[in-house]
């Protein structure tokens, strides 16, 4: 089986092919980064606008770069939400209609259960049931995941998501748009114990996050001292740590409660160098095992669309275009695929 994906939910148009014997065959992004970055953030009427001048293209060059026909594909799969409206709605419109032309299904897919998927696109990828880190732009999660469609949240941020912590504090920082990458650069620079933070909601039971006081505390220390080079780079690090370590505690948390013995990490900040290596030293420690998709797959991708459309269909499902987009969709209201 063999399916193109479709990934529009916001400021990266995503496109990728993978096949169920071969693997995943290509891929394509185009980030609109730059186009976003004298806003200092995502603007959604020029994200629609964009992912329309860009996804047929991506689509065609895909193809070619894969030696793919329509009449080679099975199915098509696109991001139907969570995410931007007007982003959905551009990959959901071509989505369907690509699929409508080529008479193979559609099939709409979940974004984060695209990112939840995403380790499974590496070599010696984790096996169902895994304890899921889901930290992104948008979200911040721990899940229970029991098989394609089975999942329990067992934790979440009650504010700001982490990746949201992130691109805000580069704000205050002046480093710019998106923030994670810049302030792990900023950070390397960075002495420890200059500031130090707190680790939100890790002194009471639970697994939910809360990230919003952190980014307080650091409009704080950037309020009272002046900034140069070398504080943005101190007050960068100890925000990371922070951030990192609250992550780690709760990860320990939900793998001692469920008892899993596999965590898979994926979403943007999975990218992130420092995160990737305290939780490996964890996993390390309770010797149990830790899956990363490789960085490119933990941000936005068309890859991981592609492969959990590939999942669906596989396991019979498809949608018909009144599917349409759902910009808000919790991960919840899935449902095991039988
Ligand atoms: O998953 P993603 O590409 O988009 C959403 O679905 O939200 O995540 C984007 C988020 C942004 O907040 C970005 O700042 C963060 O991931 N991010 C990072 C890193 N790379 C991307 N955060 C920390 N460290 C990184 N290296
Ligand atoms: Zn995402």
């Amino acid at each position: 089986m063999r399916v193109l994906g479709i990934e529009t939910s916001c400021d990266d148009t995503g496109v990728a092919i993978y096949d169920s014997g071969a693997g995943l065959l290509g891929h394509r992004l185009f980030s609109q980064t730059r186009l976003h970055a004298e806003y200092g953030g995502v603007v959604p009427e020029l994200a629609s606008r964009d992912h329309i001048r860009k996804v047929l293209p991506l689509v065609r060059e895909v193809m070619t770069a894969c030696a793919t026909g329509a009449t080679d594909l099975d199915g098509v799969a696109y991001t139907a939400g969570p995410g931007l409206a007007g982003a959905l709605l551009v990959g959901a419109a071509i989505g369907q209609s690509l699929a409508w032309a080529w008479r193979v299904p559609a099939v709409a897919i979940h974004h984060m259960e695209g990112h939840l998927l995403a380790p499974m696109l590496e070599d010696d990828p984790p096996a169902f049931p895994f304890l899921a880190l889901l930290v992104s732009g948008g979200h911040t999660l721990i899940a229970e995941i029991r098989a394609l469609g089975d999942y329990t949240i067992l934790g979440e941020s009650v504010d700001d998501a982490v990746g949201e912590a992130f691109d805000k504090t580069a704000k205050l920082l002046g480093l710019g748009y998106p923030g994670g990458p810049a302030i792990a650069r900023a950070a390397l620079m960075g002495v420890r114990d200059r500031f130090r933070f707190p680790r939100p909601m890790t002194d009471r039971p639970g697994l939910d996050f809360s990230f919003s006081g952190l980014k307080t505390a650091a409009l704080l220390a950037v309020q009272q001292h002046p900034l140069d080079q070398q504080r943005v780079a101190d007050i960068a690090l100890a925000f990371q740590e922070a951030a990192v370590d609250t992550l780690v505690i709760k990860c320990e948390r939900a793998l001692a409660r469920t008892g899993q013995r596999q965590l898979i990490v994926a979403g943007g900040v999975g990218a992130n160098q420092h995160l990737r290596a305290r939780l490996g030293g964890l996993a390390a420690s309770l010797g149990i095992r830790v899956f990363f998709p490789r960085p490119d797959f933990c941000t936005d991708n068309g890859a991981m669309i592609a492969y959990a459309g590939y999942m669906r269909l596989a396991a019979g499902q498809h949608n018909g275009p009144d599917f349409g987009a759902r910009p808000r969709w919790s991960l919840d209201e899935l449902v095991p695929v039988a």
